[in-house]
């Protein structure tokens, strides 16, 4: 039964709950719709279209875009992202992947220093480092095959705010401050984001009337309006004028994939996810399928906590090992989701002591970071959308073609640009991830839903290589009966192989967990300081009751129930 049927079926109070702090606002409670995100203002937009007729996908683009306008320094039109789609009518579950592409000219030696080292200023600032964005092209064909309104109704929202402008926060200011060496470097980047060499003061109204222009084009003209004629001219010309490779063809030849998603069983519960290019799904499968051996019902919360990081270990070196863009490369991701193969790796963790990762065969060591973007729908027919997009690091490249009002992404840097050489994360890989001509850089975004018999979740979140355990977290607190509200706040912990150490937010352990950890043999690093920006929804159908719970790390985070 869908949302509608069931309201008018049932008479339910109205609840709704405020989170810690008075920071981030969730409200739950029997509803039309729920969206959480990482902006007020991008929430609204995705209400605003629904509250005209639209669906949960044409929402999707209008929060989307909205974060486009008014968080650049996690995703935009210049960057890529996974969008994973429900539509309830005929239960079809899929995957939009529109991750960014590598260039035709890409191979490994122009990210090279005269040593053979990788250039880290090359990997990261400017246009070399971009991949040919995605985020247009998955707008025109969620438009075009999946929602009900047309383009440029999702889009109104997010032309509205760039043209009329939004006052300026605290992550926004922020972002531009940390980045302003780079952006200083290009004469578009520094029209767009500097006030005299530094971020504009906050509080002040920010408007961006490029980028409602370029928006307006691709609201009327579809990809043409981005990827050909005149204003992939524009950008290929300034790419190349300041060191980039991109050619027209590549804008040309650039297509969203839909894909099959990763679908799971845990405890009786489905948990649809990202394929690759995501390492997510696979990791989180691998995760699932260890965890579910175990009666954790029998266990205290340190045995717990200390099987769950072994499950992560082991995951993520699989995640080194074998992982790359499935158009090209042949991966056992069969095997890797097989329960026999949990078993065997289920058989190498001892119960109470720590397996060293260097025991391990492999080698990798990713780092964390804090800017993409993760937003969470459900509409009142049940479709579903959840999607984490990103322009990479803070700001991407930093680099901005004159006069378009967004910057490109840094997204080349996902690929082991040299073999065994680390990225911005401290992540390695070999040849299953090399910048090749067409290919699509590994992720780790991991947009998913996870659906029992009682509730569904829509989760996801932003932070580089910890999105998969703090996804795998999520979940298994939705599991354990914790709402969106919870979910999104509960402190976490995170282990990703290498560097052989359990990292955690303040408060994910008491200290006497801590000790107790420890003397299993693990490495903690305890409360070093938060990370993500988990954004879900979820929908109780016994009770009809939406929830939205958005993460309160950010004080603009805004998760609402449309009533
Ligand atoms: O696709 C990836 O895995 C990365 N480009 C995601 C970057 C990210 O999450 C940064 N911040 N949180």
């Amino acid at each position: 039964m869908n949302h509608r049927a069931q309201l008018l079926a049932g008479m339910i109070l109205l609840t709704t709950t405020t989170m810690d702090a008075g920071l981030a606002q969730a409200a739950s409670g029997p509803g039309k719709a729920a969206i959480a995100s990482p902006h007020r203002l991008a929430t609204d937009a995705g209400l605003e279209v629904l509250a005209n007729g639209g669906n949960a996908f044409d929402a999707a683009i209008a929060v989307g875009a909205a974060l486009s306008v008014i968080e650049p320094s996690s995703s935009g039109i210049g960057g890529g992202g996974f969008f994973l789609l429900h539509r309830a009518r005929d239960g079809k579950d899929v995957f939009i992947d529109a991750r960014e592409t590598a260039p035709a000219e890409s191979r490994g030696e122009l990210w090279a220093d005269a040593e053979g080292k990788i250039d880290r200023d090359k990997a990261m600032n400017g246009p070399l480092s971009a991949g040919i964005p995605g985020e247009p092209a998955a707008f025109t064909w969620m438009a075009g095959h999946y929602g009900k309104l047309p383009l440029k109704a999702s889009l109104a929202p997010a032309i509205r705010l760039a043209r009329e402008g939004f006052p300026v926060y605290a992550r926004f200011q922020s972002s531009i401050e940390r980045r302003k060496e780079v952006l200083a470097r290009w004469p578009g980047a520094t029209a767009l984001y500097l006030v005299d060499g530094a971020a504009p003061a906050l509080g002040t109204v920010w408007k961006n009337p490029d980028l409602a222009t370029t928006l307006e084009r691709i609201a009327s003209k579809g990809d043409e309006g981005f990827y050909e004629g005149e204003f992939a001219a524009r950008m290929v010309e300034a790419v190349r004028a300041a060191g980039g490779i991109w050619k027209r063809e590549d804008l040309a030849a650039y297509k969203i994939r839909e894909r099959e998603p990763i679908s799971l069983d845990y405890r009786g519960w489905r948990i649809v996810t990202a394929p690759p290019p995501s390492s997510g799904g696979i990791a989180l499968g691998e995760m699932f399928n260890i965890l579910s051996g175990y009666d954790l019902t029998r266990l205290d919360r340190v045995h717990t906590v200390h099987l769950t990081i072994e499950a992560m270990r082991r995951a993520y070196r699989d995640r080194a090992e074998y992982l790359g863009d499935p158009d090209f490369v042949k991966m056992p991701v069969a095997e890797l989701l097989s329960p026999l193969y949990a078993a065997g790796l289920r058989a190498s963790i001892h119960p109470s002591k720590a397996t060293p990762s260097d025991m391990l065969p492999g080698y990798m060591a990713p780092k964390e970071s804090d800017h993409t973007s993760h937003y969470s729908i459900i509409d009142a027919d049940g479709n579903m959308a959840s999607v984490t997009k990103t322009v990479n690091l803070t700001l991407g490249s930093g680099f901005v073609v004159p006069g378009t009002g967004f910057v490109l992404n840094n997204e080349m840097d996902d690929f082991a640009l040299l073999p065994g050489q680390a990225n911005a994360y401290g992540l390695v890989g070999g040849d299953a991830n090399a910048p090749k001509p067409g290919h699509r850089p590994l992720s780790s975004m991991t947009p998913s839903f996870v659906i029992g018999k009682e509730r569904t979740g829509v989760i996801g979140t932003p932070g580089g290589s910890r999105i998969i355990t703090m996804v795998f977290e999520g979940i298994l607190a939705f599991i354990d009966g914790d709402l969106p509200e919870k979910v999104v706040a509960n402190p976490r912990y995170h282990h990703q192989y290498l560097p052989d150490v359990v990292s955690t937010e303040p408060k994910a352990f008491t200290r006497e967990e801590v000790k107790a950890l420890q003397a299993m043999g693990h490495i903690v690093n305890d409360g070093e300081r938060t990370w993500g920006l988990m954004n879900m929804v979820s929908w109780d159908r016994t009770t009809n009751t939406l929830h939205a719970g958005a993460d309160p790390r950010e004080e603009m985070s805004s998760g609402k129930v449309q009533q």
